[in-house]
């Protein structure tokens, strides 16, 4: 089963498109808009079938086949479960939901029926994600006592945001993005590599705010701002920082007992790893100003174009879990893993100024290097 649908026709669904070219296995079977001029206008961009209602898309596809979920985050739930109730796989965009009990219902559903749910996003199984875990496993850095992660993406509202239009001619969804909040958007970029590394988070000490209250026309205020102090229940104590007004800033830094581990571009599959090693020169303490780069020794994944601000391979998801439905294993990015990073990322998210520390319900196991980054 390599044929997969589409719905939700937007920003995003240009950016799968383009990453799905460097898997020519894989074809797109039909897509579903409820917007029918944005739907038309992918459709004929990417020469994809269009299909006349959500109905239609699903009984189409035959059965257990793998639907991917890229509507706003609003419409996750509804379709998630729709698809599940029409016996189809999911891959979701992030959020899986926006509440933790549609989260719940959500995975419960998948299970019973039998099918794999998992949610982006998939950078964790890029190479730099990868190069980075193995760095971490082989102890590269010593023990790793303390993680800064920032996710800090300029001051977005006087960005000229209105000109940024996807290669089929949708605009960026300014609106929509602001209404959800930057944390819901973006902090699973390295919840999902931290909770990989070291498995289940068991506190989450987070503080959101607003600090640009004007920005959404509708002014429905959501965090712009949040910080969170991660405790695992085995690994190194994380500082995350989300935001869309501090400068930009997408550095993830391990410092363990013998350095520091450093990569600055979250977004960029291909980003370089480098070590930086502590040194005591006379008086001083440094960390060495020449970062040693980390390889694996497998093969290369090709390197992808940059578009805007990343260099992201969309479709490194659906094709691991298209892998994963055909060898009849679990998704890397499923079920218990979806659904804790769904949870850490709402603690954050709804943390605001006075909630304190909030203890994990979910878990999850230590994700599964990929076969070639072991
Ligand atoms: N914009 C980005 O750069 C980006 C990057 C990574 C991930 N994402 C994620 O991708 C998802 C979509 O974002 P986007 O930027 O493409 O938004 P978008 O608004 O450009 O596109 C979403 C599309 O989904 C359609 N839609 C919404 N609800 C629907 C429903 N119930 N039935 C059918 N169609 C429906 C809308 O009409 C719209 O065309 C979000 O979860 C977002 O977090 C966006």
């Amino acid at each position: 089963m390599t044929e997969i649908a589409i719905i939700g026709c937007g920003f995003v669904a240009d950016l799968y498109m383009r990453s799905f070219a460097r898997f020519p296995h894989v074809t797109l079977r039909a897509a579903y808009d409820r917007d029918t001029a944005r739907r038309d206008a992918f459709c004929a961009h990417w020469n994809i079938a269009p299909a006349d209602s959500l109905e239609a898309l699903l009984s189409d596809l035959p059965a257990a086949g793998l639907v991917l979920n890229l509507t706003n985050p609003g419409s996750h739930y509804a379709i998630n479960m729709a698809c599940l109730e029409a016996g189809h796989h999911v891959y979701s965009e992030k959020p899986l939901a926006i509440a933790m009990e549609e989260a719940q219902a959500i995975t419960a559903l998948a299970r019973s029926q039998g099918l794999q749910v998992a949610s982006a996003p998939c950078s964790v199984l890029s190479e730099a994600a990868q190069t980075m875990g193995k760095a971490l496993r082989d102890g590269v850095a010593g023990t790793p006592r303390l993680i800064y992660a920032e996710l800090d993406d300029g001051f977005i509202p006087q960005a000229p945001f209105e000109s940024w239009h996807s290669e089929s001619g949708a605009p960026w969804p300014a609106q929509d993005e602001f209404e959800v909040g930057c944390t819901l958007e973006h902090a699973g970029y390295y919840l999902s590599w931290l909770i990989a590394w070291f498995g289940p988070v068991k506190t989450v000490v987070a503080a959101a705010a607003e600090v640009l209250p004007d920005k959404s026309p509708s002014g429905r205020g959501t965090p712009d701002f949040s910080c969170a102090t991660l405790f695992f229940h085995d690994g190194p104590v994380v500082r995350l920082t989300c935001s869309i007004v501090a400068p930009h800033d997408h550095q993830i830094r391990v410092i363990g007992d013998k350095g520091v581990l450093r990569l600055t571009k979250a977004w960029d599959n291909s980003a370089p790893v480098r070590f930086y090693r502590r040194l005591r020169i006379r008086r001083r303490l440094l960390e060495s100003p020449l970062g040693r780069r980390m390889r694996l020794a497998g093969p290369r994944q090709p390197k992808m174009g940059r578009w805007g601000a990343a260099s992201m391979n969309f479709a490194l998801g659906p094709v691991e879990m298209l892998e994963a439905i055909a060898q009849n294993r679990p998704c890397r990015l499923g079920g218990d893993f979806a659904l804790h990073l769904n949870e850490v990322t709402l603690a954050i998210q709804n943390a605001g100024s006075d909630t304190g520390a909030q203890d994990m319900t979910t878990t999850c196991t230590v994700m599964e290097p990929m076969p070639w980054a072991r």
